[in-house]
């Protein structure tokens, strides 16, 4: 049983964590350990708030206290900008868009409105069109994200006899990058919205993959590219509301021959074990941030079958939020 207190306490900590990685502390202590003064001079910090901050993280062993010289620690590593690390990127994106919207959940359970909305003033979607620094804060995280959830994903996905993939609501990329590389055979159509074009290209680009995909600036609320032999759509369903996405999956049966596939990648509710512990707050921040919600196999099969296609298997993959739920049309 969580003491409530430690749950309190946690959330402390996490914007303790936030503004340390915003002011780059982790990053100034990499050459060696510092005194505050040092760290204040180098961050450009304030010292009695910054004395507290750092006192939060060396209780919780994120740092450490020594000779009046803050150190890193194994746990530090964490909050450390890396090749494949995705944490600095998902903290900035909670501190400057979830969390804010966190403040809002009274309003949200009072009302029915949205606690994004009612911090933000406008939808995720709307905030990271109008708000290219906003866009690029929740691009980021996405990236980062996918950038570590891709070479599971694709090393669990079978691609013998596809040759042709679109993913719907690619982001920058990512995705279709491992799948592409990891299957010299095939080639892919990425869908997302136009603003994303420029980001996506330079990534398709950089990976030498230019030539084997297009991207797409479209609406899959309006149509998705048609006749591929996979389809693939991650971290997307979770976004929208049943309503939505009835229309997302009808738009993607239209597209589909009936011997196309398709693959949704996300996390599954209720699979009969024990959902793990991070997963009814998964699905809180899901639903706070977009509206949509982490669903359970018999959800997406009713979501399936209305649009005429089949839930035949789900796949779990060593990342839980990250079940490969394979469908066909019926
Ligand atoms: C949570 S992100 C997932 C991105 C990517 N699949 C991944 O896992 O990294 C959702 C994606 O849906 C895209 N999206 C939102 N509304 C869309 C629309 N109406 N049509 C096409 N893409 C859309 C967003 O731009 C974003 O890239």
């Amino acid at each position: 049983m969580l003491n409530i207190f430690t749950a309190i306490y946690h959330a402390y900590l996490a914007q303790a964590a936030i503004v340390a990685v915003k002011l780059g502390v982790f990053e100034h202590l990499k050459d060696g350990p510092k005194s505050l003064d040092q760290i204040c001079a180098d961050t450009d910090a304030h010292p009695t708030p910054l004395r507290h901050i750092l006192k939060v993280l060396c209780t919780y062993e994120f740092l450490e206290e020594k000779e009046e010289c803050y150190h890193l620690t194994k746990s530090s590593v964490q909050l450390m900008r890396a090749e494949n690390s995705f944490i600095p990127d998902y903290l900035l994106y909670a501190g400057e868009q979830i969390l804010p919207a966190f403040a809002h959940l009274e309003g949200a359970a009072r009302t029915g409105e949205s606690a994004f909305v009612l911090a933000h003033g406008k939808s995720l979607w709307e905030l990271c069109r109008n708000d290219r620094a906003q866009g690029k804060i929740f691009e980021d995280h996405m990236n980062s994200a996918t950038r570590w959830h891709a070479a599971f994903v694709a090393k669990a996905l079978d691609c013998s006899g596809v040759k042709t993939l679109v993913d719907i609501g690619g982001g920058h990329a990512s995705l279709v990058s491992a799948v592409l590389k990891r299957n010299p055979h095939l080639s892919a159509v990425m869908l997302d919205q136009p603003h994303l074009a420029d980001r996506a290209t330079e990534r398709l680009r950089a990976e030498g993959l230019l030539g084997r995909c297009e991207f797409v600036g479209g609406d899959f609320f309006r149509a998705v590219p048609p006749d591929a032999d996979l389809y693939t759509i991650k971290h997307v369903l979770h976004d929208w509301k049943d309503e939505e996405v009835a229309r997302i999956l009808t738009n993607i049966r239209a597209a589909m021959r009936p011997d196309s596939r398709l693959v949704i990648v996300e996390g599954v509710m209720d699979t009969g074990d024990k959902d793990p512990d991070w997963m009814g707050a998964r699905n809180l921040e899901q639903f706070v941030t977009t509206g949509g919600y982490q669903r359970t196999r018999r959800e997406f099969s009713a979501l399936l079958e209305a649009a005429g296609l089949r839930l035949d298997r789900i796949q779990s993959t060593p990342i839980g939020d990250c079940s490969l739920i394979h469908a066909a049309p019926r």
